[in-house]
């Protein structure tokens, strides 16, 4: 029989509730133990409703917990680093959401903790083990596109809610830190590169000061990738990969649902990638990683890396040059 991991619940964030703890309570690897809010009454209806046995009124108390050995963090971007520092430091290992942090330098101190105390940290890039995203790269690169030379991303929705985390500056809010952050990281994964300058072209809501469509392009030194998010357009999403002798589009390539097949067309032939959940395979694969001591299927530099781009887009924007990767 498996020996799950235990895990804590920092907050009660939306994606918690609605996605990542009931794949995770389905996942052979996982057994969700407590989760923690600021508002113990809100931590205990969480816990009523998912069936979680401990319910705690601070983030302290949950970290104070030794039953529990891995913290999974979904706060708002500013409180990544910071809480999954405490987590480690409280020897837990963390699972934390994207964006890592709300910079490179910023990411670099989770390497810090990791060395420190032991304990892993893996960016929640759920994508980057979905079938279907090992498939499109698995395709890529057995070279059934030929040479890939272009990639071109959207993920846009809209949101202009002041109360909503997206819309908060401080918290590290905008398109790019919120969903730029996706075709970002699946491009530097599909070209197994860092990309060697960076342009970013930035709108911001003159209120929030966020930025509501963003634009980039990435120069790899195999290809070109391109994209556009948007907190301020009408919701879509799609990836493209376009190589000498055919092309690849992922039809549902973030948001992919958890109860239907989800489709990729090489040229104009659809292939079906059976029914699965994202959460549940990122949930077991990091639990089995700890358990049985092997590599966690995202090493914490890469989020250093994607923070990296991150970085380049705002940098260029403001400064309308070329940022050198
Ligand atoms: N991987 C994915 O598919 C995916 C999808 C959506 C979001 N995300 C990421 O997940 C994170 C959470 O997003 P969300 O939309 O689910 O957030 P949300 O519903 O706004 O929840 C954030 C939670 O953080 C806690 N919190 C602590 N300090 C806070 C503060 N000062 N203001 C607001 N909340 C605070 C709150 O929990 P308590 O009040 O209970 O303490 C709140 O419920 C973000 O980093 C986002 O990028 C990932």
């Amino acid at each position: 029989m498996i020996d799950k991991v235990r895990w804590g619940i920092l907050g009660t964030a939306n994606i918690a509730l609605a996605k990542v703890i009931p794949a995770m309570q389905r996942s052979p690897w996982c057994e969700i133990r407590a989760i923690a809010s600021r508002d113990l009454a809100k931590a205990q209806r969480a816990a009523a409703e998912l069936n979680i046995p401990h319910a705690y009124g601070s983030y302290e108390e949950l970290l104070a917990d030794n039953t529990v050995e891995a913290i999974y963090n979904p706060l708002p971007n500013h409180l990544h680093v910071p809480w999954s520092i405490k987590a480690t430091d409280a020897g837990k290992h963390v699972l934390c959401e994207k964006p890592i942090a709300l910079s490179a330098t910023e990411a670099r101190t989770l390497i810090e903790a990791r060395d420190r105390t032991g304990k892993r940290i893996q960016e929640a890039f759920m994508v980057r083990t979905h079938p279907q995203w090992l498939e499109t790269r698995r395709l890529i690169h057995t070279g059934r596109i030929g040479s890939l030379r272009s990639i071109a991303g959207f993920f846009c929705y809209f949101n202009s809610d002041p109360g909503n985390i997206r819309n908060q500056l401080d918290f590290g809010g905008g398109a790019l830190m919120d969903i730029g952050c996706y075709p970002i990281t699946i491009s530097r994964w599909i070209y197994n590169a860092e990309p060697q300058r960076v342009l970013g072209l930035i709108e911001r809501d003159p209120v929030f000061g966020t930025d509501t469509l963003t634009t980039a392009v990435l120069e790899f030194a195999e290809g070109h990738s391109t994209f556009t998010c948007s907190t301020r357009l009408a919701a879509y999403q799609r990836m493209i990969f376009h190589g000498t002798e055919g092309r690849i589009e992922v039809l549902i390539p973030f948001n992919a649902p958890n109860d239907q097949p989800t489709q990729i067309l090489l040229n104009d032939k659809l292939i079906e990638i059976p029914v699965c959940d994202q959460y549940e395979i990122q949930g077991s694969l990091f639990s089995q990683a700890i358990r049985e001591n092997r590599e966690q299927p995202i090493p914490l530099v890469d989020a250093v890396h994607n923070m990296t781009v991150i970085d380049a887009v705002f940098k260029s924007a403001s400064s309308s040059a070329f940022i050198r990767g």
